[in-house]
């Protein structure tokens, strides 16, 4: 994908090869579509890569292309989404089944009395779509006085959601929570519900501290909360050059998450300037 979340981690992982001379990093954008993720998976190949680091846009389409890589003795790295084959050398991700698990709990935690949800997943295809999905629904089943509404795809973007808001809205459904899979989705089924005199309590993924995103969603009170979902270019980067320099590493590296709400909101905005300020150091 194009966005804001991949500007970040690529970022992170530039920062890292900055002070690795022997190592030049290259980049890709399948802009959402997982026949020119494929294409370029296998063009990596052809062009002898020596490491390939892949976000599968969706786990079936991409897998056998990453079984290819693997076969010609390149190893992979699959990041953030998972693919659907054992054929990879390592995987470093969110886990994406507690974060469902989590938004429900914030709903059930701070509205007991319960009313009706809605989902709006990620790409339906891709594994932390399912997974947020899943954890959210078992979850929420729980408790029955929430009364959950079928899903909407909103294809990881503002656009796809918004669309799907409306959809709902023309049912004659008005919901009181929504679980939206990322912030950019969060904020555009806000603007709808709000264009129509609801304020449902709507919790987003990602918390990116970037201008207008995340942890700005949740200041200015326009989703309630969102959870973590780290970028950690960084930890990819250490994950791909332990690989290279045939040093040990974890085959499964579990990224960890948390809730942020108005509360603690700006512990989370102090931590990231820290870090960041960092990077400088170290890049300077
Ligand atoms: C970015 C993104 C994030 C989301 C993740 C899931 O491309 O859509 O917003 O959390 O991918 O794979």
């Amino acid at each position: 994908s194009d966005d804001d979340w991949r500007s970040q981690m690529n970022r992170e992982m530039r920062t890292v090869a900055a002070v690795r001379p022997d190592v030049e990093l290259c980049f890709r954008n399948a802009a959402d579509l997982s026949s020119r993720q494929v294409a370029q998976i296998d063009s990596f190949v052809r062009e002898g890569a020596d490491l390939i680091i892949v976000a599968p846009n969706e786990a079936d389409t991409v897998s056998a292309a990453v079984e290819r890589a693997e076969a010609a003795g390149i190893p992979v790295l699959v990041v953030d989404r998972k693919v659907h084959t054992a054929r990879f050398t390592a995987y470093v991700g969110g886990d994406n089944l507690k974060m469902g698990r989590d938004a429900a709990r914030y709903f059930v935690a701070t509205h007991p009395q319960g009313g009706t949800v809605w989902q709006v997943t990620g790409l339906v295809g891709s594994t932390p779509a399912a997974d947020r999905d899943r954890g959210f629904t078992d979850e929420i089943a729980r408790f029955p006085q929430f009364r959950l509404l079928p899903p909407a795809d909103g294809g990881w973007n503002a656009r796809g959601a918004a669309q799907a808001a409306r959809r709902l809205l023309a049912q004659g459904e008005k919901p009181d929570f929504i679980f939206a899979h990322n912030d950019p989705m969060a904020a555009a089924v806000g603007e709808v519900m709000q264009a129509h005199g609801l304020q449902p309590v709507i919790v987003g993924v990602d918390a990116l501290n970037v201008g207008g995103l995340g942890l700005d969603l949740v200041e200015q009170g326009r989703i309630a909360a969102t959870l973590i979902y780290p970028t950690a270019g960084d930890r990819v980067m250490d994950v791909a050059l332990s690989i290279l320099d045939g040093k040990p590493y974890e085959r499964n590296q579990a990224l960890t998450t948390a809730l942020v709400t108005k509360d603690n909101v700006n512990i989370f905005r102090q931590q990231e300037r820290q870090m960041v300020e960092r990077e400088m150091r170290l890049t300077r």
